[in-house]
């Protein structure tokens, strides 16, 4: 039987960190709201396009795993803040590295984006369509912000990460995940001014206005994830006290709090780093991830659970049995350029641009 176990990984967060007393310069909030509601201090607001995160983000992934960007045969890319819909945002990273026997496609599932891009590669690679894949999650969240809404702007932040999956014979990878989309919730998260449903220009493209029912997500993606949990747990065999890490997507503290209640797991087996970065959406899990491995805290061989929800609302749970190897076999000099800006200059451009 043919798996596809996690051979490369690597995270691209944008320079530029945007404080909580940041964005009380210019929102009626304080950190004191936004820390004690959120657990969230700080975000990264990116001053490149989404392709050049990537494009750092995945010649990481790939100098660990030590594969050359043109042996790649599948790109999965997760997101929701395409740089363009057309084409994708796949074939743009594609072009970067140079993957040229590669094909490209994307992935939009809102914040489970980069989860639902890992189960489409993997059933690719088991099905023996491709032997190896990059997986990407990543956001520039930023640029689509309403950020005179103090409701979302205070929640979310731009970053990247990817994961290089290859074929073997071991049984590690993505053992099992369970998908669903609690369709009731639809209408609790509705980002207007994302689609051809503005082409009429009566609300400019990219200019939007976010519809968002904070209260009805949490309790939602709370049951959401849980139940995901517990269905893929079960499917499989597995009892709580066999996981050794839960990397679940960081929305808000208080989610991943209740999610860790219900599953009786104790926090200290649960990674959080929202405190950073806030809710990267597609791109939070992978980065959470990559820094867990990079922490110590995932050990070869160790039993990960990765539960999480977006729009939709989409939400899912995926078993993982990380491999051997939680070393890169290779470190890349890729990097981004410098942020000629502060994040607060940044947002203070994309607030002038909406005018
Ligand atoms: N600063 C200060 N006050 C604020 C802020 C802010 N940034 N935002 C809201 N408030 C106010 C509200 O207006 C409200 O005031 P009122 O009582 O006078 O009406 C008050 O604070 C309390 O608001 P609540 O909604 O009760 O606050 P709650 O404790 O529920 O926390 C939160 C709100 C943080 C949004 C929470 O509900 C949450 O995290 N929900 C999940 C949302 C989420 O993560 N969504 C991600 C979507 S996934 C994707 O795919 C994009």
């Amino acid at each position: 039987m043919v798996h596809a176990g996690v051979t490369g990984w690597g995270k691209c967060l944008p320079p530029a960190v945007l404080s909580n007393a940041d964005l009380a310069t210019f929102l009626d909030t304080s950190d004191e709201w936004i820390s004690s509601r959120t657990g969230i201090h700080e975000r990264r607001i990116s001053h490149v396009g989404l392709t050049e995160l990537a494009r750092v983000a995945a010649q990481r992934a790939l100098a660990a795993a030590n594969l050359d960007p043109a042996a790649l045969e599948l790109i999965v890319f997760g997101t929701t803040s395409f740089d363009d819909q057309a084409p994708n945002q796949a074939s743009g990273l594609q072009q970067q590295l140079g993957a040229v026997r590669a094909a490209a496609m994307d992935v939009n599932t809102a914040c489970t984006s980069f989860l639902y891009a890992w189960s489409t590669a993997n059933a690719l690679i088991r099905t023996g369509v491709v032997r190896n894949a990059l997986v990407v999650g990543g956001e520039v969240i930023s640029r689509f912000m309403d950020w005179n809404n103090r409701n979302v702007a205070v929640l979310f932040g731009d970053g990247c990460a990817a994961l290089v999956l290859e074929a073997c014979d071991r049984d590690e990878g993505l053992l099992g995940e369970k998908l669903g989309c609690d369709v009731g919730g639809r209408d609790a998260l509705v980002i207007q001014g994302m689609g051809s449903r503005y082409a009429d220009f009566e609300r400019r493209y990219g200019v939007t206005n976010w519809i968002f029912d904070g209260q009805e997500i949490f309790r939602r993606a709370v049951i959401g994830m849980s139940q995901a949990s517990v269905e893929v747990l079960a499917a499989h065999g597995i009892s709580g006290d066999q996981l050794d890490l839960i990397v679940p997507h960081q929305a808000n503290l208080r989610i991943i709090e209740a999610v860790a209640k219900r599953l009786d797991m104790p926090m200290e087996r649960v990674f959080v780093n929202l405190q950073h970065y806030g809710n990267m959406s597609a791109a939070t899990v992978p980065v959470a991830l990559v820094e867990a491995v990079e922490a110590g805290r995932i050990k070869p061989g160790a039993l990960l659970l990765l539960p999480a929800f977006g729009a939709g609302l989409t939400w899912c749970a995926h078993l993982v049995r990380w491999g051997a190897r939680t070393v890169p076999l290779r470190e890349s000099d890729a990097c981004l350029p410098p942020a000629p800006h502060t994040a607060l200059e940044l947002v203070q451009a994309l607030i002038r641009q909406r005018c």
